[in-house]
């Protein structure tokens, strides 16, 4: 798979992303979708969205006993989605179990990547919430992408601002999905620390996630291409 731009569609139901999946008249964006959107709706979104011809990145995010997790992967993999995604919390040997799970009778499989530690958590509650100590958030954001890749997975969701030294240690081909990116000048919203498309195209990452910079534009359509033309080139 190329670079491309993933919308992400936090929507509350089905009938307003419709509406907004309507606008794209010439092209059919990557979309991501999120717990709200599933949760609200079902696996019956999925499939109409990719009924509707959209590549699909489904993001629940699993994080669970690796059995459960194996027997939840299998569901999933008859949506027919092309990435998903698990927390790589969960331990190595859940996230084998997930690719397993994953995987059907023929051998193909979507893409499954991992989250690393969320970005809401900081130095602060990794230390003090989970007892994770004595050692900087980045390096284990690293030892969890490794984890992945030991795992057998395909990549991780990270920071733009990370994806270069992803891709240094762990190979060009491992994934990086990036969400946190912003127009230049534009809203940042409750994101801290972004990059724009173009800055995450030269940086390296594969997929960047754009939420808000495109649903809430104005003309979104339009704000799509930009990010297509500033990303991809
Ligand atoms: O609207 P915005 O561009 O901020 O949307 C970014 C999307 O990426 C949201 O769906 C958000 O939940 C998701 N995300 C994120 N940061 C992470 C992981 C996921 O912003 N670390």
């Amino acid at each position: 798979m190329g670079k491309d731009v993933i919308i992400a569609c936090d929507f509350s139901s089905a009938e307003k992303v419709y509406s907004f999946l309507d606008l794209f008249t010439e092209e059919k964006p990557f979309v991501k979708i999120g717990m709200e959107l599933f949760y609200a709706e079902g696996p019956a979104i999925v499939r109409e969205i990719k009924k509707r011809g959209h590549r699909i990145f489904l993001d629940l995010k699993l994080h669970d006993i690796p059995n459960t997790v194996k027997k939840a992967m299998s569901v999933l993999r008859d949506l027919d989605v092309d990435i998903t995604n698990v927390h790589a919390g969960g331990t190595v040997r859940m996230m084998e179990a997930a690719l397993e799970g994953l995987t059907r009778p023929d051998g193909t499989r979507p893409l499954l990547i991992a989250v690393t530690m969320l970005t809401s958590t900081d130095q602060e509650a990794m230390e003090e919430d989970l007892l994770i100590r004595g050692t900087d958030i980045s390096d284990v954001v690293m030892h969890y992408a490794e984890n992945a890749k030991k795992a057998g997975l395909d990549g991780i969701v990270c920071s733009p601002l990370e994806a270069g030294k992803v891709h240094e240690k762990l190979g060009t081909d491992f994934l990086t999905v990036t969400p946190g990116v912003r127009f230049p000048g534009g809203e940042v919203g409750d994101q801290k620390r972004v990059m724009s498309p173009e800055e995450a195209g030269k940086i390296g990452s594969d997929y960047i996630v754009m939420g808000r910079p495109i649903t809430a534009a104005p003309d979104p359509v339009a704000a799509y291409r930009r990010a297509m033309r500033e990303f991809v080139g």
